[in-house]
């Protein structure tokens, strides 16, 4: 059987060994990233002087021919009787069969080493605006709720511990501006990837007159790569691609994380539609959110091929080495995770519903106990002594089982003379999140001015 390589070689190589480093089961992925590049090199070799101008014609038909057949997912089958190694070799191997010599004469000047990095940057720059379509997506069921939620207050939650009274939307919020910073990430994914690798051969650089700065426009990079070792052998682009996904999972996971915990019995904030749960082959009671789950237990994987490909690049000497073709499994897999997670969650929480007055009663109580003290403050005492005062009414209220707002007027007053009638009206989950004064905070004009500029952004990046 002959490989693109063959010609070195007394006889075939051992099966077992070739099928070991053979990538078409996974790079075939890549098919309409290698086409494109190819179709973009022997234009590059005919302004090079290096192909005739009916090679180069033959070519483009072989491969514009290839890329049609391609739509058919039985047009790869034939990559295993001919033991096609990569998906370079079955592009190749198809081409030659179509154009014969003309096919043969594409892979002059060009090395496997920078067509796989060439592809995997392609190939990046085709999906990574998906990735960031399905945020923006989630993003905007985020603002839906965050809507809908409209003046619901509920309890915040510090250390797990109930810590201050905010608006439900500002929660929603919450979620919205980490996957905002993702979005961002992927951003910065599509600039690290934009340099045209082609034009450094193996290693070296080419021997042939390739105009490199015309061939990255043709293929629409912004420039060219700055050293043909490095462009060669490195992969940081997968390594900052891989952060991206991690931490867009980690910030999925925790929202799958808050759900799982406010749709509870025992906390009872948000109801669960019941075409996004699933229930239990022993208990019939049970409302479980598996989807929920699963974006969380996902997660731990993206971050394991993040960390995976950090030690699969830390020993590596410079130039390529056959161990970066482990970079191509980390992307599809991280990616495809990636993408039907965000998909699941903003399925399930599309359905989510909230239970306005079981958040309302869980805002009510001693998680007041700052705003007593602010009150404290705006009648002239310390912080730090309006702190002790309410540390020790909060102390005696909990030992009788009983909150503020059955404190009468009295009883305030035999606390600190600094208490007012007032004190009523002031210590409410509703006055708490008027009394907040920043942009970033849970007052309500804020939260619905933070919410119309999300909106703002959401429009201006749908696309
Ligand atoms: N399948 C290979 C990869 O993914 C393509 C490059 C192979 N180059 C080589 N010299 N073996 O990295």
């Amino acid at each position: 059987m002959a490989h693109l390589w063959s010609g070195r070689f007394e006889g075939d190589p051992d099966a077992k060994l070739f099928e070991f480093g053979a990538s078409f089961r996974f790079d075939r992925r890549l098919f309409e990233d290698d086409v494109r590049g190819s179709l973009a090199w022997a234009e590059a070799l005919e302004h090079a002087g290096v192909l005739t101008a009916s090679d180069s014609a033959a070519i483009a038909r072989g491969l514009h021919e290839i890329h049609a057949a391609g739509k058919d997912p039985s047009f790869f089958q034939s990559a295993a009787a001919a033991q096609d190694e990569d998906v370079h070799a079955f592009v190749e191997r198809e081409l030659v069969q179509r154009v014969g010599d003309a096919g043969r004469r594409l892979h002059t000047g060009r090395s496997r080493n920078e067509q796989v990095a060439v592809d995997l940057r392609l190939y990046l720059k085709r999906q990574v605006p998906a990735l960031q379509r399905s945020i923006v997506a989630l993003i905007g069921v985020l603002l839906d709720q965050a809507e809908r939620a409209g003046d619901a207050l509920m309890p915040s939650y510090t250390h797990m511990r109930r810590a201050q009274p905010i608006l439900a939307a500002h929660f929603f919020l919450a979620h919205a501006s980490a996957l905002r910073r993702d979005h961002a990430r992927f951003a910065h994914v599509l600039t690290e990837i934009d340099e045209l690798p082609l034009g450094s051969g193996a290693i070296a650089g080419t021997s042939y007159a390739i105009n490199v700065p015309r061939l990255a426009k043709r293929l629409g990079f912004a420039g060219v790569v700055r050293n043909s070792i490095d462009a060669t052998g490195e992969r940081d682009f997968v390594s900052t691609f891989l952060h991206a996904c991690a931490l867009s999972m980690v910030h999925v996971s925790r929202l799958a994380e808050d759900l799982i915990l406010f749709t509870s019995e025992e906390f009872g904030f948000l109801e669960l539609a019941d075409t996004a749960a699933t229930g239990s082959s022993l208990m019939p009671q049970k409302k479980n959110p598996d989807p929920l789950e699963l974006v969380r237990g996902k997660t731990g994987r993206v971050i394991g091929r993040l960390t995976g490909w950090l030690a699969t690049m830390k020993g590596l000497p410079v130039g390529y080495n056959k161990d970066l073709q482990e970079d191509k499994e980390a992307t599809f897999d991280a990616e495809d995770t990636v993408q039907t997670s965000l998909d699941a969650t903003a399925a399930v929480l599309r359905g989510i519903g909230l239970n306005r007055a079981t958040t309302l009663k869980a805002s009510s109580g001693l998680l007041l106990a700052t705003d007593v003290a602010d009150y404290l403050v705006a009648k002239g005492v310390p912080f730090r002594d309006a702190h002790a005062i309410v540390g020790a009414l909060v102390r005696s209220l909990l030992k009788a089982g009983r909150s503020f707002d059955d404190l009468s007027v009295d009883e305030w007053r035999a606390q600190s003379p600094h208490f007012d009638a007032d004190v009523v009206q002031a210590i409410t989950p509703a006055a708490s999140v008027e009394r907040k004064r920043t942009p970033q905070s849970t007052h309500p004009d804020a939260v619905s001015t933070a919410l119309a500029e999300a909106r703002q952004w959401a429009a201006e990046n749908a696309n």
